[in-house]
């Protein structure tokens, strides 16, 4: 239909001339746009827009028109989700959608890094295209495949094959860029600040990614046009993000949960408008345990955010930032039919979803179906690794970091001070203290062949067997950790076989295993199977001695420059403050 056409039809709706499709009546309607709650309010819908939000309850009703009493409940503009990642959390992208349809999310702005990390442009596009005709609204940002030396970046498309990808007006820019990367110099730094570029001359997003930036860095930084940030911990990093012109994403997911650092920001007597409240991805445990962007309302609220200011942090806030407040957002004319509604402001359980005029969710039953994705029959088989691995770890050129630990001397290590942050620590072995909980850390170029790096790890607690992913963010690299070479050897064999995931193994014996064989890091498999697997998987871990939370994350996380200080490529360590490769002798 016609533009113009439908908003004529809308306007007879509002003036009473043709009847609406639905009828939501009696609502206490949230105003996203001024933030009160109206009572004995009245929606009209009209093919899948809202063609009338106020006090008037009689439309014209015609046969086919459908009247909702909400009975004083709270009617909410659909969610929108600003930052996540859909496909990089275990489960296949349909299972993400499965899962998001009752949580009252309509819209979704996902990164499109981590299949294209492995699999290039196809990485982006095919997933592009399982985004449209979903029952929810997909939107997307173009991934800037960074990773800490250019040798992870041997899948990343020129600036130019990217330009189709980014014209699409479902892209809304180019997805996060974290804030070392921009300043990086050669090739690296050039291509990732020529796409930034790009993006906002043809008036599209900048997304950013300000970790521990602040001062004059962050100002240097927001120079390049960067728009959003998900990474402040504390409410001063708001603060200072919210003066320097940030939409600001206070992150509540799976990666990290910052509501409670940064609670004292909703004390402040400031404009809010530009804060949003963002997952950035939830893990299968998550979604089933506790839900997705919901969950972090949730929180929100019992933390004592007011809720039309939590409501705003999740609709009409994250609409402007996107500039997509003209679709959605708000519950007012012209705008597209995704609302929800709620028992009350105060109890975000959401009772009826619905997306593009659609009901999709209702008293606890979905009403829509994800729609299959199509990939690629190479995407599924990119563990490829030469025999020779398996050798030179025994007894060749990989094995020095097991011999050096038998023979002990001063090395390099990475320690781990968190389960996130490392730090490069030169260890002497003859201390006891110092080569307690020491182990090898093997990173392995497993989709191009280009080689291998032998390191050690300190302060991961893995007591016995070892442990291996090809889940790792930003880099084709598979992970393996171990202490001993022969289960290091049964990990590697045994993720080649099932196209990837995460294996635990002591000696010849699998002990644990996700396989992920969608470019070895995402699973088909239903959710609460990927949640079973990777319960399974960290408790034989932790088990094992390794005493963070969440072990596997910790390891896929080793490779990527979004995590400081130290990180490891197969080319060798990597100091993430000046990017040199570093090897294992002090
Ligand atoms: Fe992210």
């Amino acid at each position: 239909m016609e533009e113009m056409e439908r908003r004529f039809i809308l306007s007879k709706v509002a003036l009473g001339e043709v009847p609406p499709d639905m009828v939501i009546a009696n609502a206490n309607l949230f105003n996203s746009l001024t933030g009160e709650f109206v009572g004995r309010q009245s929606v009209w819908i009209k093919n899948n827009r809202i063609a009338y939000a106020g006090p008037d309850h009689d439309p014209l009703k015609g046969d086919g028109t459908t009247v909702i009493d909400a009975r004083g409940m709270t009617v909410l503009p659909g969610l929108i989700e600003g930052h996540t990642h859909t496909a990089s959390n275990r489960y296949g992208f349909e299972e993400f959608v499965r899962y998001v349809i009752p949580t009252g999310v309509t819209t979704v702005i996902t990164e499109t890094i981590e299949l294209a990390t492995v699999a290039g442009r196809d990485g982006i596009e095919y997933l592009v295209k399982g985004l449209e005709g979903q029952p929810v609204r997909f939107y997307y940002t173009i991934a800037p495949l960074c990773g800490l030396t250019p040798s992870e970046e041997i899948n990343a498309p020129a600036n130019e094959e990217l330009l189709p990808l980014l014209k699409n007006p479902q892209c809304l820019g180019i997805g996060e860029i974290y804030w070392g990367n921009i300043f990086l110099e050669g090739q690296q730094g050039e291509r990732v600040r020529e796409l930034a570029s790009i993006a906002l001359e043809m008036g599209k997003l900048v997304e950013g990614h300000t970790a521990g930036a602040s001062g004059r860095k962050l100002q240097a930084y927001t120079d390049f046009g960067v728009s959003s940030c998900h990474e402040p911990i504390t409410d001063e990093e708001v603060l200072e993000r919210l003066r320097l012109g940030y939409w600001v994403m206070i992150r509540e997911g799976s990666i990290r949960k910052e509501l409670p650092g940064v609670a004292g920001i909703f004390k402040k007597k400031i404009d809010f408008r530009r804060l949003i409240l963002s997952t950035d991805g939830v893990d299968p445990e998550g979604f089933l345990e506790e839900g997705y962007l919901d969950a972090s309302l949730r929180s929100a609220l019992k933390l004592g955010v007011p809720p039309q200011l939590a409501y705003q942090m999740v609709t009409i806030n994250v609409a402007d930032h996107f500039g997509l407040d003209h679709l959605i957002g708000s519950l007012s004319p012209g705008k597209m039919a995704d609302l929800l509604i709620i028992p009350s402001p105060q109890d975000f359980s959401p009772c009826l979803v619905m997306c593009d005029g659609k009901i999709i969710f209702r008293d606890g039953k979905s009403l829509a179906e994800p729609k299959k994705v199509f990939f690629p029959d190479h995407m599924f088989h990119t563990v490829t690794i030469p025999e020779a691995i398996f050798s030179s770890i025994k007894g060749g050129a990989l094995a020095e970091p097991a011999v050096a630990l038998a023979k002990a001397g001063k090395v390099r290590a990475m320690e781990l001070v968190s389960r996130l942050v490392t730090k490069e620590s030169m260890i002497d072995l003859e201390k006891p203290e110092e080569s307690k909980d020491v182990i090898m850390i093997l990173a392995l170029d497993r989709v191009g062949n280009r080689g291998a790096f032998m390191g050690l790890l300190k302060g991961f607690g893995l007591e016995r067997g070892a442990y291996g992913t090809t889940m790792s963010w930003d880099s084709p690299d598979m992970i393996v950790v171990g202490c001993d070479t022969q289960s290091m050897e049964t990990v590697i064999g045994r993720l080649k076989e099932i196209g990837g995931g995460g294996v635990y193994a002591i000696e010849e014996e699998i002990v644990a295993e996700f396989p992920a064989p969608l470019c070895g890091v995402a699973s088909l498999k239903p959710m609460e199977i990927v949640g079973e697997e990777v319960k399974k998987l960290e408790a034989s871990l932790r088990k094992n001695g390794v005493k963070w939370e969440k072990p596997a994350l910790t390891v896929d996380t080793l490779a990527s420059p979004a995590i400081p200080h130290l990180r490891i490529t197969h080319k060798g360590y990597v100091r993430l403050k000046d990017r040199k490769v570093l090897p294992v002798e002090a």
